[in-house]
């Protein structure tokens, strides 16, 4: 099984290529807030400051904050090392 390294908020974890993000971080102690897990609230939004998530993952999303790089983790499969913040600490002033 592929995996990839994430960092999130300051800490790096280990995670599987072939399964959402939000699952694989939060089993690990992440606390990614969640609710719906299919791309439809919002609720995990989260913003990669390194590497590249796929499209799918910003589906519903403002054309902002796709260009600044918000996903939605719990239907993004990562493919590469990634390092993210949670929404919150990085919204725009
Ligand atoms: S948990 Fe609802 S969009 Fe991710």
């Amino acid at each position: 099984m592929d995996t990839v390294q994430v960092e999130y908020n300051g800490k790096t974890y280990t995670c599987d290529t072939n399964r959402p993000l939000l699952f694989t971080l939060n089993e690990q102690g992440a606390m990614v807030p969640q609710s719906c897990q299919q791309g439809l609230c919002q609720s995990c939004l989260t913003q990669v400051v390194k590497g590249n998530v796929s499209e799918s993952s910003q589906i519903g999303l403002t054309d902002e904050q796709k260009e600044q790089g918000y996903f939605l983790p719990c239907v993004c499969k990562p493919q590469e090392d990634l390092t993210l913040e949670p929404a919150r600490k990085i919204s725009p002033t």
